[in-house]
């Protein structure tokens, strides 16, 4: 598993690669076959009564991501928020005997186990506590490192006042419906994003809990998740869209087949109506093409659609384009395909958008231009160089 991390580039310092080689991941995952605990994959603890996770041991390479972003160094007091053992133990091995590492989880059953595997594993000194992380843990503070292992909506203000000077927080934050994990740092009274990865995590229960909108079309098949606002007043003008004849098209943009372009995600997220659509696959019967099943960028504008679609040329590229329906979606998905080719121009292959997060009470015009997403404690800024 390890080899597979450093190959993959997951693993970069001698420090994290010596934690991943020294702690037994196995003893955070009793009963579970070796073969599993040690695969690049998440490890189910709890599901909810539908069937959904609610609490894991995180993928190794997602872990190795965080502990990478984060750059614990020896010493350091370090607060992990969202628990299970496995991670308070690889961020111990790397803050060593004069650092300190505490973990919190809302969930009693996690933090148990926790405890318990993490004092057979021979890290009794990692203090767990069952607190809702909206908090913090005020005990132990300050924290030269936070780091959240749980889908956040938004910064509780208890994580930067427990922050040491010069502290950082890595956090899975979810803006329009992306996460991505972030390593926000203090300048003045907003933080600062230094990095942005790509990542999945299971999302917050308790305080900071926040759904998505879900809007259902044709029947229950197709859905459209609305993050940060943006449902449309009145739904009702949605319906029967899809049964409109649909408009393509292309853009020109072509992108290799494992080519990352998760940029373009948070590009198209600064568009008025923007949404994710999915298609629940045991409905499915091919009414829609979207690029991506699960969650696919859309836009809506009134009674109009479009998605983002791909078309294979080739083996190895596909090119980007926009389906669109009712009234006006020949417009919405040529609105769609223009955004590909600015992102395209402008966008892609760069260093990504700047991510700064400001207090909620921050007037507009001390705000820098981008797109400005409101959280409950927090006003998110995303620019574009
Ligand atoms: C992906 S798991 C954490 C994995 C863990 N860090 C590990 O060692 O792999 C996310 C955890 O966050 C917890 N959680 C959810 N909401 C929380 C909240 N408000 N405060 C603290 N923990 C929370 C869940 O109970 C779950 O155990």
């Amino acid at each position: 598993m390890v080899d597979q991390l450093v190959a993959a580039g997951s693993i970069r310092s001698a420090a994290v690669e010596r934690a991943f080689r020294v702690v037994p991941r196995h003893a955070f995952a009793p009963g579970v076959p070796l073969v599993q605990a040690y695969a690049q994959d998440i490890v189910v603890v709890k599901r909810d009564d539908y069937g959904r996770t609610i609490s894991s041991v995180s993928a190794p390479g997602i872990q190795a991501m965080q502990l990478e972003q984060a750059g614990i160094k020896p010493g350091e007091r370090c607060l992990e928020i969202g628990s299970g053992g496995y991670n308070a133990a690889l961020m111990a091995e790397v803050t060593g005997g004069e650092g300190s590492v505490t973990t919190i989880d809302i969930d009693p059953d996690v933090i148990n186990r926790a405890r318990t595997f993490l004092a057979e594993a021979g890290y009794a000194g990692v203090e767990a506590a069952c607190v809702d992380g909206e908090d913090g843990y005020a005990p132990n503070a300050p924290y030269d490192k936070i780091i959240v292992t749980v889908g956040s909506w938004d910064v509780p203000p208890a994580w930067t006042d427990q922050l040491a000077p010069g502290g950082t927080i890595t956090v899975p934050l979810r803006m329009r419906g992306h996460t991505r994990s972030l390593v926000l740092r203090r300048d003045g009274d907003r933080l600062v994003s230094e990095s942005a990865q790509v990542c999945g995590f299971v999302s917050m229960q308790g305080l900071g809990g926040h759904a998505e909108r879900l809007l259902k079309l044709h029947g229950d098949m197709i859905g459209l998740r609305f993050d940060d606002g943006g449902v449309p007043s009145d739904p009702s003008v949605l319906d029967g869209v899809l049964d409109t004849p649909r408009a393509e098209v292309w853009s020109g943009v072509v992108v290799g087949r494992m080519e990352p372009f998760d940029t373009l995600h948070l590009w198209l997220a600064r568009l008025d109506g923007y949404c994710l659509m999915s298609v629940d696959r045991r409905l499915d019967s091919g009414v829609v093409s979207p690029q991506n099943k699960m969650a696919c960028p859309a836009l809506i504008d009134a009674g109009s659609l479009a998605y983002l679609a791909i078309r294979r040329l080739g083996d190895a590229e596909v090119e980007f384009g926009a389906h669109g329906y009712g009234p006006d979606g020949a417009a919405v998905a040529e609105t769609l395909v223009e955004e590909l080719r600015a992102w395209d121009q402008d966008h892609r292959g760069g260093p990504g958008p700047r991510i700064a997060v400001y207090p909620i009470s921050t007037p507009d015009a001390e705000l820098p231009p981008g797109l400005v997403i409101d959280k409950r404690h927090r006003r998110v800024v995303v620019s574009w160089p």
